[in-house]
């Protein structure tokens, strides 16, 4: 590493609190770092010129790729036409208004209205705030408890931290808050082999039994909303098992019940449809945007609200007057515009089937390199999202013992190919989730890096005694 790169990091770990991060490993020069000065296509590059593959989009964000320089013209232009002004009491802004109609024409019938934000928790928060006051509205007051479901993710605020499913965004925090409770993870791939070889359509209706159980068990009346990622994302990559969503959907509607479709990752293409939702056949009264929407250019989220919940809204305002709640950055003239520019080439160069159709090829091609790999307990993914869960005995599914950080090394070994794969949280799972830009030939590229990564682990396993064969 150059010394200026060094510099730089030296003076971050001085006054820099990184999300994610060992604290005090950074601080004190323990734990690496690395300052990212560029990118172009599905790569970026660090200060000393190193250019890494990004298999992971940013945060699985970045989905039209880097150095896209339309869209920081459209954010330029915006910028010398006005920068902001706040769209409180009825104020808007041009590219506001066609963002909104082009997200309603993308999300199809039933949908209604879209409130800005500026990140997938903040709009998580928006829908919260939304099912407390529609049921206050509906004169249920008691109807408020949320269920969201292991594993799911949702956010790292208070109240969405709590929807997330995930220890390490509990722990030392008090979470969950009271009120959200979580049920059954729609991951057939542990739970089938514990339940004694369920098939994919008999687990779905074993997750919607205890879904309906915990209804009960709450009391229906005082169960408001669910919410779900249509692909459970940052915990696992976990597309769900056959039949699931048409299942948990007739619960939810037998107890009058809201579904909160957090499309944060699925939204704009990342699946190879406009929205997981549609692919599934999902009917959500919310749905929760961010990230793919501006492909990360600027930060901006939204809260979709269907017509069954707007006329609730209304009829509240008429009551109340109007509604508490709001941002000084909602509906931001250059996130609008970015998003504006970010869709037009979504629309333009077909992401959307690219991620359908090179997202098949990823698929495969996972399947073919690591199918039968002796350490992958399951290449599985959708679209240009995809995962390999390790495993020391494949056929027993048998996880490795946490302390080995199976999933870290591997990571860490992909890193050294120059490329970009996260290691995803409670467990030992490779996720991968390309711009969707991403060809063909990239893809062969990305493959075969990770490769080259999982079979080095593999290798120091086997030398540490860790594995019987390989
Ligand atoms: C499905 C989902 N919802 C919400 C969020 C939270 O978004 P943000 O990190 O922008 O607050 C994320 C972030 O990864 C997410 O994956």
């Amino acid at each position: 590493m150059s010394n200026i790169h060094q510099e730089l990091i030296e003076r971050d770990r001085k006054v820099t609190f990184h999300a994610s991060t060992h604290l005090r490993d950074f601080a004190h020069g323990d734990a690496p770092g690395r300052v990212i000065t560029g990118g172009k296509g599905i790569s970026i590059v660090d200060k000393d010129g190193r250019e890494f593959i990004d298999g992971f989009a940013g945060l699985y964000c970045v989905n039209i790729g880097y150095g896209r320089t339309e869209v920081a013209e459209a954010i330029y232009q915006q910028a010398l036409e006005m920068s902001y002004y706040h769209t409180y009491v009825g104020h808007s802004n041009e590219p506001q208004i066609a963002l909104s109609e082009q997200i309603l024409k993308l999300a199809g019938p039933g949908m209604s209205k879209v409130y800005y934000g500026l990140g997938g928790s903040d709009a998580n928060e928006t829908q919260l705030k939304l099912v407390r006051y529609y049921n206050n509205v509906l004169g249920r007051p008691q109807k408020k408890k949320v269920i969201s479901r292991q594993r799911g993710y949702h956010g790292s605020g208070l109240a969405t931290g709590s929807l997330t499913g995930l220890k390490a965004f509990h722990d030392q925090f008090d979470l969950p808050m009271a009120g959200i409770l979580h049920t059954e993870a729609p991951y057939y791939y542990h739970r089938a082999a514990e339940q004694h070889g369920m098939s994919e359509q008999e687990f779905s209706a074993y997750c919607a039994t205890k879904l309906e159980e915990m209804i009960l068990a709450e009391g229906p009346d005082t169960v408001a909303a669910f919410i779900g990622e249509p692909v459970l994302g940052t915990g696992g990559i976990v597309p769900p098992p056959e039949g699931y969503w048409s299942a948990i959907q007739a619960v939810l509607d037998k107890y009058d019940v809201l579904l909160i479709a957090d499309e944060v990752v699925c939204g704009f293409g990342r699946i190879g449809a406009d929205f997981g939702s549609h692919l599934f056949g999902i009917k959500p009264d919310l749905i929760t945007i961010a990230k793919g929407l501006t492909s990360a250019y600027q930060p901006l989220s939204g809260v979709i609200v269907g017509d069954r919940v707007w006329k609730v809204l209304e009829q509240g305002t008429s009551e109340l007057g109007p509604i508490g709640h709001g941002w000084t950055y909602s509906g931001h003239a250059l996130g609008c515009a970015a998003a504006l520019a970010n869709l037009a080439i979504i629309e333009r160069e077909k992401l959307t089937e690219n991620a359908r159709d090179t997202g098949a090829y990823l698929q495969q091609r996972m399947q073919d390199v690591f199918g039968d790999h002796p350490i992958v307990g399951q290449a599985r993914g959708i679209g240009m999202l995809a995962a390999l869960e390790f495993s020391p005995e494949p056929e027993a599914r048998r996880h490795f013992d946490a302390s080995l950080k199976v999933g870290p090394r591997i990571s860490a070994a992909a890193l050294e190919e120059n490329l970009i794969v996260r290691a995803m949280p409670q467990g030992d799972i490779l996720g991968f989730a390309p711009p969707l830009i991403t060809t063909r030939g990239e893809v062969d590229e990305i493959v075969a890096r990770a490769e080259r990564a999982v079979n080095k682990v593999t290798d120091e396993l086997v030398r540490e005694g860790a594995l019987q064969t390989a």
